[in-house]
């Protein structure tokens, strides 16, 4: 008896660890703590990331996610850096699938306003990350990143709107070959690649006052102290690539995807069962 409840232990912990979550889809009327954590209290190391994460920088606001820079308290209570500001981070690792955002980024310049997934492995030199960036820096583009094992591969996207005066939509899909990037819907941008699913992302967003030359500094960042210090979150959902190409049946090419996953499944079960009769 005893062994049957190691057998299933290790079953539900192996499972577990394979199986990516569902579908959701977050519209921010209250902070989802099942969902979500915000990122604090700690830095980012280095110089570029002028700021620490602190908890307090991250909250809902009128049914909207507010990500804040502040220099209050600082340095002595931002870990040492002059400014402090928020971070959100999933809970749980995504897979292959269309990850969205409607956002209205920062206007205060030398700031980032970011959407991304993120793995770090223990060997950081092997970061894979997927980026949307804002920066009023650059004020009519959008870039898009990808990283794969700590190589960065980035585009600038020229929008011909001012994402910094309302709300947009941001969105890409990471699929086993590709990442396609898309603004208001349209298809902005294709990155050819392909990021291996590993043990799959966080997905996150944050604000941050930058320092890197000739990319985000301005001659000085300051606080505005009014919404040009805020990055706002209207929606954030994911949608995984099966229910991803239900919505979009032309894109036939990934329909071996779902497959694949149940294959999968379907293997690890008939190991299980093999491994429960072999031990009894
Ligand atoms: C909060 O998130 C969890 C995990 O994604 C989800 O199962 C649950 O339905 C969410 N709760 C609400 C109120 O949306
Ligand atoms: C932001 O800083 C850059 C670099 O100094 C400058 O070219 C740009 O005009 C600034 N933008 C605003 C809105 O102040």
């Amino acid at each position: 008896m005893k062994n049957l409840f190691i057998v299933l232990f290790f079953v539900f912990l192996i499972k577990a660890f394979f199986c990516f979550p569902d579908s959701f889809d977050d519209d921010f009327t209250s902070f989802n703590e099942t969902r979500w954590r915000k990122g604090g209290l700690w830095t980012n190391g280095g110089d570029v990331f002028q700021c620490c994460w602190r908890q307090d920088e991250c909250y809902i606001e009128e049914e909207e996610l507010v990500l804040k820079i502040s220099d209050e308290g600082c340095p002595d209570e931002c870990d040492e850096m002059p400014y402090a500001s928020g971070e959100l981070r999933s809970r749980d690792l995504f897979t292959y699938g269309t990850f969205f955002v409607n956002m209205k980024p920062a206007a205060a310049n030398g700031t980032v306003s970011s959407f991304f997934t993120y793995t770090s492995p223990s060997d950081a030199s092997l970061i894979n990350e997927i980026d949307i960036e804002i920066l009023p820096f650059d004020p009519q583009a959008v870039q898009f990143n990808v990283w794969r094992g700590g190589v960065q591969d980035p585009y600038k996207f020229d929008l011909d709107f001012d994402p910094f005066a309302d709300y947009h939509e941001y969105s890409f899909k990471w699929e086993r070959e590709s990442v396609t990037f898309y603004v208001d819907n349209k298809q902005a941008y294709k990155y050819e690649g392909e990021i291996y699913e590993s043990e799959g992302m966080k997905i996150m967003a944050n604000l941050w006052p930058c320092k890197a030359d000739n990319w985000c500094t301005p001659p000085e960042f300051q606080i505005a102290n009014n919404e040009d210090d805020k990055s706002k979150y209207k929606r954030i959902s994911y949608t995984t690539i099966e229910d991803s190409n239900d919505d979009d049946d032309d894109d036939d090419d990934n329909n071996n995807m779902t497959s694949d996953s149940t294959t999968l499944g379907l293997l690890f079960n008939f190991f299980f069962v093999l491994l429960f009769l072999f031990i009894f």
